[in-house]
């Protein structure tokens, strides 16, 4: 349980930040809430009160890291932790990616979540605050993926790796202040980035995954709070992944449609055909 802290969301203002503030806010934690329009973060978390307090600012913008710490002090007078949701989508192929648009989202997906926490991060260091920062890297990483088939494309595959070392280098930088920084990695989730997928694209995403299904925000929301948390207490430069088995490339049991029957007699047919070209090589040099 993480309860009476100070904590910096941005991308509050929909999918797995909005679940990120509206978990904290449940457990009677105070939030500033960050994302590009206030009515979009009222509309997602209501009206103000005297512990969740609403910043419309651009993480790409470099005045935003210092201005979100500002207000979370003004408004709470500490910062405890930070979790960096905030990130732009693009699936967009190397060959129309141009290096304004590479820069485009670099700026607000790794610039934007290293700014932000700096400038919270010295707060706590200010106040000697033991916290922890959570970034959002992504299952791309592990995919490659190359974008123009309804996946992330070079400039955020690129982001998301950046904050998966961007990670490890401040939590070797920041551990002397008892201060923890982690990313959580969402496979293919629910939320407004994915809400124009293809009904094919949805169902290669499920599929992809063991568990046979898309994330659901509160998945990787839930993940980012316990990291967060002292119940993460000895956890530091890591990525956790939240993505239902994305990551077990060619020894996965490939799903049925919906069936983990199926699964399994696939597999078993697939060991049957394996052991059958075994038994027909060994035959072969037999015979030779
Ligand atoms: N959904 C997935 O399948 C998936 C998979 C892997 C990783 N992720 C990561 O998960 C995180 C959350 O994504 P989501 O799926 O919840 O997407 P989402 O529903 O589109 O939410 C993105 C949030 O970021 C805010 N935002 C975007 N650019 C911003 C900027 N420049 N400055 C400030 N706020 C900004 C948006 O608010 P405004 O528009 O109001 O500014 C919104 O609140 C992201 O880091 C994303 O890369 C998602």
């Amino acid at each position: 349980m993480y309860s009476d802290k100070s904590v910096i969301v941005t991308g509050a203002s929909s999918g797995i930040g909005r679940e990120c503030a509206r978990l904290l806010l449940a457990q009677g934690n105070r939030v500033l809430a960050v994302s590009r329009s206030r009515d979009r973060l009222v509309e997602a978390l209501g009206a103000e009160t005297g512990d969740l307090k609403l910043l419309a600012a651009d993480v790409a913008d470099l005045a935003t890291g210092p201005a979100a710490a500002a207000a979370a002090i003004e408004a709470f007078g500490r910062i405890d932790g930070v979790i960096n949701m905030a990130a732009l989508h693009t699936k967009l192929d190397w060959k129309v990616t141009t290096g304004e648009e590479f820069n485009r989202i670099l700026m607000a997906n790794v610039t934007g979540s290293y700014v932000v926490s700096k400038a919270a991060v010295e707060t706590m260091i200010e106040r000697g605050i033991e916290g922890a920062v959570v970034m959002c890297g992504s299952g791309s990483i592990l995919s490659g993926s190359p974008g123009g088939r309804g996946r992330g494309g070079p400039a955020y595959t690129a982001s998301k790796g950046g904050i998966t070392v961007l990670v490890r280098s401040l939590a070797n930088a920041w551990g002397e202040y008892g201060i923890r920084v982690n990313a959580v990695s969402p496979g293919v989730t629910e939320s407004a980035m994915t809400a124009d997928y293809s009904d094919d694209a949805r169902a290669a995403a499920a599929n992809g995954a063991v568990l046979g299904r898309m994330g659901l925000p509160g998945e990787p929301a839930k993940c980012a709070v316990w990291l967060l948390s002292d119940e993460a207490s000895f956890v530091t430069g890591e990525a956790v992944y939240v993505n239902g088995g994305l990551d077990f490339g060619a020894t996965r049991v490939p799903p049925g449609p919906g069936s983990r029957r199926q699964g399994f007699r696939a597999s078993v047919a697939w060991a049957k055909f394996t052991l059958s070209k075994l038994r027909d090589a060994r035959l072969g040099d037999s015979r030779s």
